[in-house]
């Protein structure tokens, strides 16, 4: 599995962690800065890690900014683009089952590292239920284009 990974200033010692610990377990992950504390705007990494999710250049994206809301916000804007703001390991199995999420977005500032590894297993090693119900839900937010 590819996996590109992101943060901003809120999220760069979690990001730190997480890219080692990918890496650590094999996979092949990609990390799209930020490279240091120093303030950035988390609107570039989001879109960056999305857009590789969008082209298929990756399998899954995973964004740490302070909340994770300003990361999933702006990664949602991304076609193709179903990011999970998740903070416990019940939902982290959930977005997976039901929503194939396929960038999770966390807080720095809200988790811990510790509880961010346990989430990014979980989120990693869940794939999609495919029941029915859950295609035809996805299909649908795939297929809205707005008003
Ligand atoms: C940066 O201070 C902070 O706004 C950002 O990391 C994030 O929490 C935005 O949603």
């Amino acid at each position: 599995m590819k996996i590109a990974i992101g943060a901003d200033h809120g999220g760069f010692d979690h990001k730190e962690v997480i890219f080692k610990h990918l890496k650590d377990n094999g996979f092949e992950v990609v990390d799209f800065g930020t490279y240091s504390s120093d303030s950035v705007d988390y609107n570039d990494f989001a879109v960056k890690v999305a857009t590789g999710v969008s082209k298929k250049e990756y399998d899954r994206g995973i964004l740490i900014c302070g909340t994770g809301i300003g990361m999933s916000v702006m990664a949602n804007k991304v076609e193709g683009i179903r990011a999970a703001l998740v903070h416990d390991l019940f939902t982290a199995e959930a977005t997976r089952l039901h929503n194939d999420s396929n960038i999770l977005a966390m807080g720095g500032r809200i988790i811990s590292i510790e509880l961010a590894l346990q989430i990014v297993d979980i989120w990693i090693g869940t794939e999609f239920s495919n029941e029915d119900r859950h295609i035809r839900r996805v299909k649908k937010i795939n297929n809205y284009k707005g008003e």
